[in-house]
């Protein structure tokens, strides 16, 4: 499969893609410091769930790193002052959550000194986005079983490689579908209001010549009305018992997939699973207004105009036929019997 690592570890710098950039410039940027990450973070210079984790993970250490702490408890109220930044950059993805979590616990468990407990921070992190690689591909692997020659599938937003370290996830069944041969077709929705459809989802799968077609959100309903599509693969930023949270839009296209007997598929790994948790108890993100008012940086909108900016929907189960992990092709009937409830 081609690749393209979307973010490195070099020497304490951590060296991205400024995605607000694309598809007009791929600028690769170089972050310094925790705030550096988590500002990135907030302005979805980097963007995307998985992504988000590996980044707020690479922020920890990036403070553990270029920390002056002498003692262990030092360096510990620096990482935990880093970890609360981070966890208020963005409210509705758990990977973010997932990552933090998961290093202040390997940091926690360490008896060592302090080169010992930089030394872990910086390996986790390390872990975290090599895992990322792996996870994705196995997601790619077995979701590309649910495709078929000719099939064109309708993608939402970026799940693809912008949107983790490497391959994506529903863009990751999508290329290896494509490399086993099998002819696919692609229909990205625009993503209205930050455009990751038609900006990055396109920009990625044009480098790879994997054929794709750009059509506008409110277009869904008429290109499956019209027998276009056959297939629908998103992705997720939180996966509840009752629901998948994904990007704003998400929900209306798996209604529509449902109406039009089209198998709507969620691809994400494990840890995007929020299993506690139900669509309840999760902050969906609220975004400026004028994100929705104006089109990039021009005002489309009457000045005074109020808009509403949520940033992801919920989508209840009864609406996802499948999802796909790095284990394999969870369907519904089963995602109800690991989540504990009806679906
Ligand atoms: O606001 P974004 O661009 O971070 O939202 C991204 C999405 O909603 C993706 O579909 C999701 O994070 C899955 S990415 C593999």
């Amino acid at each position: 499969m081609t690749t393209m690592r979307t973010v490195r570890w070099e020497n304490g710098v951590v060296v991205t893609i400024d995605q607000t950039m694309l598809p007009h410039k791929e600028e690769w940027i170089k972050l310094r410091s925790c705030n550096e990450v988590a500002t990135a973070i907030k302005e979805m210079r980097v963007r995307g769930a998985p992504l988000i984790g590996v980044m707020a993970a690479y922020g920890l250490a990036l403070t553990a790193y270029h920390s002056k702490a002498r003692s262990v408890e030092e360096l510990l109220r620096e990482i935990e002052l880093s970890a609360n930044m981070l966890k208020e950059t963005r409210p509705t993805a758990v990977n973010l959550f997932w990552a933090i979590d998961r290093i202040l616990n390997k940091v926690k468990s360490s008896t060592g000194g302090v080169e010992e407990l930089r030394h872990i921070v910086i390996e986790e992190a390390q872990r975290i986005a090599d895992e990322d690689v792996e996870v994705n591909k196995r997601i790619g692997e077995y979701g590309s079983e649910l495709l078929e020659d000719g099939d064109t599938v309708l993608t939402h937003c970026n799940a693809g490689r912008l949107a983790t370290v490497d391959y994506g996830t529903a863009l990751s069944i999508i290329r290896v579908a494509w490399e086993k041969g099998k002819r696919i077709k692609v229909i990205a929705t625009e993503t209205r209001p930050k455009l990751q459809g038609a900006r990055l989802t396109a920009y990625e799968l044009m480098r790879d010549g994997i054929p794709v077609t750009l059509i506008t959100d409110n277009m869904a309903g008429y290109v499956m009305y019209k027998g276009l599509v056959n297939k629908v693969i998103v992705g997720a930023d939180r996966i509840v018992c009752d629901a998948v949270i994904n990007k704003i839009g998400t929900y209306t296209i798996a209604v529509l997939a449902h109406e039009h007997s089209i198998p709507f598929y969620v691809a994400a790994p494990l840890s995007t699973f929020d299993l506690k948790s139900t669509s309840r108890d999760v902050i969906i993100e609220e975004r400026p207004p004028e994100e929705v008012t104006n089109v990039g940086s021009e005002r489309i909108a009457p000045l005074g105009i109020p808009a509403l900016n949520p940033a992801f929907d919920i989508t209840p189960i009864k609406y996802v036929s499948a999802i796909i992990c790095e284990k394999g092709i969870i369907t519904r009937e089963k995602f109800g019997a690991l989540a504990g409830g009806d679906t």
